[in-house]
């Protein structure tokens, strides 16, 4: 194990929002920005404000779908700009289509554009928006459980490049990000799992007290994975809270937030993005503790206990794709990461229940032969 950092509940400083609706405040550079809770008529209210604020140059960056299900009710006619939410459009060339729309509208620091969508649809929207004249304004509406618990703060945006996941990114932060939860009624199953990787995936970095506070509200939902939904999302914010305010570039502690990502995001463009983000998530975090559990970074018990926690959010059908995977491929996408520094593979990793670390393994037979132990496990597991 390597000690480029370390995080643990000494370092994660865990701060909840005491009601369902209060705001959280994510310290930022360059501006602090808030979130808050709102209900569908206080959304529909807040979208009226900015149309009023931007005038004709009011517009909305929407993804289709949620364009089809909400824009006739929701956004009374707004002028809209579609975003087709595919990995495959997560690219410059989609991202400069809506520089183009800025440009064409003479945007200004002055307005205020409008992002509605998940991961994909705020990612391509926080490149654009950071790129043309160094930073136009923007709102974010996350739509997706990913995007609410997770991706919606620590100002991230990252696109795709010649066959790389997340190949290029920059720091872009919205200036305020309204979360409705009503919008989550209509996200498939899949999606939802997808979010809830992404969330086990903070809550293992909070550490016990995060864990035990998941389980309790996860106890209460009975099948209805949506229940308590609120303080659930208010909790895997916190814990990424916690950590970006004290490392808001990654320079340091936030690496553990990568914790699955170095698998996962080499899997996911090798099965052409069939496996929802946070499910590949979930598989790496699986498969990258086998590893450490090996390398003897992880202890076998507490590996087994991070393996209930992750494995109810990972669908069969998302298994059934792993068969396809030749493991040659998966090392060579591991090894464009951006967190390598040589040849090679940098794990973030926990050592530890809520404890966190840098594990680095050599890209050879051996790591090989584990990813295609750790591949066959899974899916011998959900025969
Ligand atoms: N910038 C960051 O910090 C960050 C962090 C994590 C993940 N990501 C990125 O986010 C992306 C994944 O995002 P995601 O999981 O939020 O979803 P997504 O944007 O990929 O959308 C998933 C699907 O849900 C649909 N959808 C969205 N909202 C809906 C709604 N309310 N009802 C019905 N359908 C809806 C979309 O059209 C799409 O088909 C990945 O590209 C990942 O790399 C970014």
């Amino acid at each position: 194990m390597q000690n480029q950092f370390v995080i643990d509940d000494t370092v994660v400083k865990l701060s909840l929002p005491a009601n369902a609706t209060d705001a959280i405040t994510i310290r930022s550079v360059p501006y602090n920005y808030t979130v808050n809770f709102i209900s569908k008529a206080d959304l529909i209210k807040e979208l009226q404000a900015l149309a009023a604020h931007n005038k004709e140059k009011h517009f909305i960056y929407i993804d289709d779908v949620v364009d089809k299900l909400y824009t006739e009710d929701m956004l009374s006619g707004a002028p809209t700009t579609l975003i087709n939410a595919r990995e495959k459009n997560k690219n410059l060339a989609t991202a400069m289509k809506l520089v183009d729309v800025l440009q064409a509208k003479n945007f200004t620091k002055k307005e205020v554009i409008v992002s509605m969508g998940g991961g994909i649809t705020q990612d391509i929207t926080a490149f654009a928006r950071a790129v043309f004249k160094r930073g136009i304004n923007w709102v974010y509406v996350p739509t997706t459980l990913l995007s609410m618990a997770d991706s919606c703060i620590g100002a991230k945006s990252c696109l795709n490049y010649k066959g790389g996941k997340n190949q290029l990114g920059l720091f872009s932060s919205p200036a305020r990000v309204l979360i409705c939860d009503e919008l989550l009624r209509s996200l498939p199953k899949r999606d939802i799992l997808s979010g809830y990787g992404e969330i086990v995936k903070l809550v293992i970095v909070g550490g016990e007290t995060t864990i035990k506070l998941f389980e309790k509200y996860v106890s209460t939902q009975h099948g209805d994975v949506l229940h308590n939904i609120i303080p659930i999302i208010q909790l895997s914010l916190a814990v990424k809270n916690s950590v970006i305010t004290i490392d808001e570039f990654e320079a340091n502690i936030r690496k553990a937030l990568n914790y699955g990502h170095t698998v996962g995001h080499a899997i996911e463009p090798l099965l052409n993005y069939k496996i929802p983000h946070g499910i590949a998530i979930s598989i790496g975090m699986l498969v990258e503790n086998e590893i450490a559990v090996v390398y003897g970074s992880l202890a076998k018990n507490e590996s087994a206990v991070l393996k209930d926690l992750i494995l109810p959010y990972i669908d069969a059908e998302s298994i059934s794709y792993l068969k396809k995977l030749d493991v040659n491929d998966v090392l060579n996408n591991m090894k464009k990461d951006k967190k390598n520094l040589s040849d090679e593979i940098f794990l973030a990793i926990p050592y530890a229940i809520g404890k966190f670390g840098m594990l680095n393994v050599k890209a050879d037979n051996r790591l090989k032969e584990l990813l295609a132990n750790a591949f066959d496990n899974l899916i011998a597991g959900t025969k």
